[in-house]
């Protein structure tokens, strides 16, 4: 199964198997949203089936939950862990500061709650995450519905003064609807292209009413898990300024998750 995926599933899945290795018995664990951490939650789960592991996940979203219950993972609140060891998340984008872009999958709210609630957080992510300056990728901002169009003009004339390739945001659909996030709320992505500053941009994003949150994390991801289609993987630790190199066999994988079909 692992053999059939194409180079980039491979790289998310071997850097979520690396960094499923951070998870020892007894945790409080944030678990991300998206297909990386999908690959995640599925080897934590062979892990506490396969190995006897035993921690609590916290989910960021529905959909990682209702994975998590399948595999077997003991799951809990926020409000109930309080406080957790380590959160592994995916990201859209990350920089040579380990800055983030986040909110691809909608779930950036409960995502940065999650991931600022712990002692690490720690980055799975392909190779082709990797960026010199963030904002390539559109940066999603969670607004209320409530008057969301005026907030999208704010927005975009708060956007005049910052140092950006462009000013352009598009309300995100689902089909013919706009998106709901597991709190009710919609989301604005916006297109700047490049992001001069964005820990000010970070900043001012959170002044503007109606915005719950943003996209960016800054100083917030202590690992970023690195993933190449061949298996390779790179262990990035920016506190302790270290950069660790491993190598997961793909062929004695190849079996893992035949059962499922994605
Ligand atoms: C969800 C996220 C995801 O972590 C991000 O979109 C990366 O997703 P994927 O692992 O599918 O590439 O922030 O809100």
């Amino acid at each position: 199964m692992i053999g059939e995926l194409s180079p980039i599933e491979k790289a998310k899945f071997v850097a979520a198997k690396r960094a499923a290795d951070l998870v020892e018995d007894g945790m409080r664990v944030g678990l991300g949203t998206g297909s990386t951490a999908a690959w995640l939650v599925r080897c934590l789960g062979e892990k506490v089936r396969d190995q006897g592991l035993r921690f609590r996940g916290v989910p960021t979203s529905t959909r990682t939950a209702e994975l998590a219950r399948e595999v077997g993972i003991e799951v809990t609140s926020l409000d109930e862990a309080r406080w957790l060891d380590l959160t592994i998340d995916g990201a859209d984008e990350f920089d040579g500061e380990q800055n983030l872009i986040k909110g691809g999958g909608g779930a950036l709210l409960q995502e940065k709650i999650v991931a600022t609630a712990s002692d690490q957080m720690v980055v799975i992510a392909d190779v082709g995450k990797e960026v010199e300056a963030l904002g390539a990728f559109p940066l999603p901002v969670e607004v209320i519905p409530f008057g969301w169009q005026t907030t999208q003009a704010l927005i975009e004339e708060m956007l005049v003064s910052m140092d950006v390739l462009g000013r352009k945001s598009s309300l995100r659909m689902n089909s013919s609807a706009p998106f709901v996030t597991d709190e009710g709320n919609h989301i604005l992505d916006l297109h700047l292209g490049r992001i001069g500053n964005p820990r000010q941009m970070a900043l001012a994003l959170n002044q503007v009413p109606g915005i719950v949150e943003n996209g960016l994390f800054i100083d917030i991801c202590d690992i970023v898990v690195v993933g190449y289609g061949d298996g390779r993987v790179e262990l990035r630790d920016i506190n302790e300024g270290t950069v660790e190199h491993d190598r997961l066999d793909l062929e004695e994988n190849e079996n893992l998750f035949s059962d499922i079909a994605d």
